[in-house]
């Protein structure tokens, strides 16, 4: 049967054609696939695992750690239960999810207030320019993150390569705000110039809500950092400039590349 031609006002597309465009998709696909494996190009993930795997060289038997939240860190979450098992006495853990994760892991998990001083924390990060100021918070553990890198001497931030850019923004800001607040923090973020968009149906473990601001170049992290902060019912920002990362290790095609701030 043709399908060619119109009928009414709607178009019926050939089913050759369909079944050409398919086709021509499928081989694409399949070329693709042959150049990543030619080139050896790494999957993501896999990204994310060496630079995870990286990380554990930071890691001292005996030492209390803190533990961020994410896909990467899911990966170093596995890499220490499974290449370090029973070595470190406990972690200090960003969220609920890690905590569930780490528990799973045989990892003992303890509360910041009991465990003092951290020698490391190893958290990932959505965006990192090249003075290791970080964009985080896009799982929503801005808050709890910032305070356990607080109460770390060392940050070791865990990516792939693609999380490392020139100039912060691209991925919208997350700000955790306290949910009465909302329209009155939307407002004073609005006057920064960038668009925060409320991430709804989301609840912090803290039991507040986040607004992400899409749409800002971050030329000054130090500045804007201070300035959302001064915001009446802004719990945290997502940037950490004030307290950057120390340590960056991104994996990529080429393997891991470290970055020292
Ligand atoms: C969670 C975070 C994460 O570190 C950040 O979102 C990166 O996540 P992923 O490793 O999945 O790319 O800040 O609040």
């Amino acid at each position: 049967m043709n399908t060619a031609g119109a009928l009414g006002n709607s178009y019926v597309m050939p089913a050759g054609l369909i079944d050409s465009i398919a086709m021509t998709f499928a081989s694409s696909l399949v070329k693709m696939r042959r150049f990543a494996d030619w080139y050896q190009l790494m999957h993501p993930e896999e990204k994310k695992k060496i630079a995870a795997l990286a990380a554990l060289e930071y890691v001292k038997p005996g030492s209390i750690i803190g533990i961020g939240t994410g896909s990467t860190v899911n990966h170093f979450i596995d890499l220490l239960a499974e290449k370090m098992p029973g070595e470190i006495e406990a972690a200090v853990s960003s969220s609920e999810a890690s905590t569930e994760r780490m528990q799973q892991q045989g990892i003992r998990v303890i509360e910041l207030n009991d465990a003092g001083r951290l020698s490391i924390y190893v958290d990932g990060a959505d965006e990192s320019n090249h003075q290791l100021h970080l964009i985080k918070g896009g799982g929503g553990a801005l808050t709890r993150e910032k305070i356990i890198a607080a109460a770390s001497d060392q940050f070791i931030c865990i990516a792939d390569e693609s999380k490392l850019v020139d100039t912060l923004g691209k991925f919208p800001l997350p700000v955790e705000v306290i949910p009465m607040a909302r329209n009155l923090v939307w407002q004073a973020l609005k006057g920064l110039g960038g668009n925060p968009v409320w991430r709804e149906e989301y609840v912090t473990d803290n039991g507040n809500i986040i607004l992400d601001i899409h749409g800002l170049r971050i030329e000054n992290a130090l500045e804007l950092e201070d300035q959302i902060n001064q915001i009446t019912g802004v719990v945290s920002v997502g940037l950490f400039a004030r307290r950057p990362a120390n340590v960056l290790i991104l994996g990529g095609d080429g393997g891991v590349q470290k970055i020292e701030g």
